[in-house]
């Protein structure tokens, strides 16, 4: 068994953040996205995957995520020229995956189920597809499957204006080697993508064994800023373990589970978790409210902030105002002047948010 994770495509949802890097490496509870699909993979027992990057962001995926020696299994990084499309992707990884039957994991999606079962199911079963649904307020957004009772795939259509049922695919896919026939076997659709959906549709036109099981407990599909806020708040909620390797002098007070990254100075603050901290950040005159998370080299002087998570090398000095549910990206500066500022001075990139309420 071998796995594939895609960490192509272009991230237009969580622009301005992606304009500069990989969608898949913005951090939730300061690990980037990406790593907890492949940790999920490795716990499932497959060690031999494969990376899906693109031209414009593969360099800084690899740097960041390395040979897998960190998650105990080896990485190939496999080059997609275009974002053509899922399906398109499996097709540039055929090479890697050869015969093997696989997983393939949306690089930017964040599930709480194990693996293990859905694996084991897959190959008790002989199948040549198994999909994974979770029913959502709004499946237009998304791939949707109908489904019999006894969880054979009927049908599956790619973000319909009008949803069959509310049960949406979740980017985690198990393919036997007949995938690539079907892949070989559909044309692009209106979006000119190759579409996984219609790949696996053809599977089930062709009577191969597609089933479906739906998970329990949260999936995120990490695409805007809400859902990356909320995704934030879920890994800090179960999986934050309180650790400080850092230095907090004695007038700082510290409640929670808040986690200090080594190399980091909290100087006179209120810090009331559940916090992430990364390394060697600056931290002085701030009250840090519950669901922050905060990257390494972050600096923040006399500073409110709460619910919000703050990217690598990020500064925010002398804004008394509480900072909320934000995210504010790599080495952006706000700054306030000290008396009650009389203009607003703005250097802001194209697609920005900037609420002042
Ligand atoms: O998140 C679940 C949904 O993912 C499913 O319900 C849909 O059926 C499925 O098509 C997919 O829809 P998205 O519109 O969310 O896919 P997106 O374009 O965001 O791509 C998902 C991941 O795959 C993302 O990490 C980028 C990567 N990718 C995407 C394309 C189109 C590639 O590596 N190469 C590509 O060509």
């Amino acid at each position: 068994m071998k796995a594939i994770v895609l960490s192509g495509g272009k991230g237009t949802r969580l622009r301005p953040i992606t304009h500069t890097g990989a969608k898949q490496l913005v951090p939730v509870a300061n690990k980037p996205i990406l790593w907890y699909g492949i940790e999920a993979i490795a716990q499932a027992g497959i060690t031999d995957i494969g990376i899906v990057i693109s031209p414009e962001t593969g360099e800084e995926v690899k740097a960041k995520t390395g040979n897998g020696d960190r998650f105990g299994v080896n990485i190939t990084y496999i080059l997609q020229e275009q974002p053509a499309g899922l399906a398109h992707a499996v097709k540039v990884a055929q090479p890697f995956l050869g015969d093997s039957p696989f997983v393939m994991y949306l690089g930017d999606n964040l599930v709480q189920s194990e693996l293990g079962l859905f694996l084991e199911q897959f190959q008790a079963k002989g199948l040549d597809a198994l999909t994974l649904l979770c029913s959502v307020p709004n499946p237009s957004a998304f791939g949707v499957a109908t489904i019999d009772d006894a969880g054979r795939v009927l049908q599956l259509v790619e973000k319909p204006k009008v949803p069959p049922s509310n049960l949406a695919l979740v980017g985690i896919y198990f393919f036997s080697n007949r995938i690539h026939h079907s892949i070989a076997s559909i044309q692009p659709s209106a979006r000119g993508e190759l579409e996984i959906t219609d790949a696996i549709q053809h599977l089930i036109d062709e009577q191969k064994l597609v089933e479906a099981s739906q998970i329990h407990g949260w999936w995120l599909d990490t695409g805007k800023k809400d859902d990356l806020l909320e995704a934030n708040c879920i890994i800090l909620d179960t999986c934050l373990a309180a650790e400080n390797l850092g230095e907090v002098d004695d007038r700082s007070r510290i409640s929670g589970r808040v986690q200090i990254g080594a190399g980091s100075r909290v100087v006179n603050c209120t810090i009331r978790g559940p916090v992430t901290i990364g390394r060697d950040c600056h931290l002085e005159n701030c009250f840090i409210g519950p669901y922050s998370s905060i990257a390494d080299q972050a600096v923040l002087v006399d500073a409110d902030l709460e619910h919000s998570v703050l990217l690598q090398g990020a500064k925010v000095v002398g804004i008394h105002q509480r900072i909320v549910d934000s995210v504010i990206g790599q080495r952006a500066h706000l700054s306030m002047a000290p008396q009650r500022p009389k203009a607003l001075r703005f250097m802001i990139g194209d697609d920005c948010h900037i609420e002042l309420t």
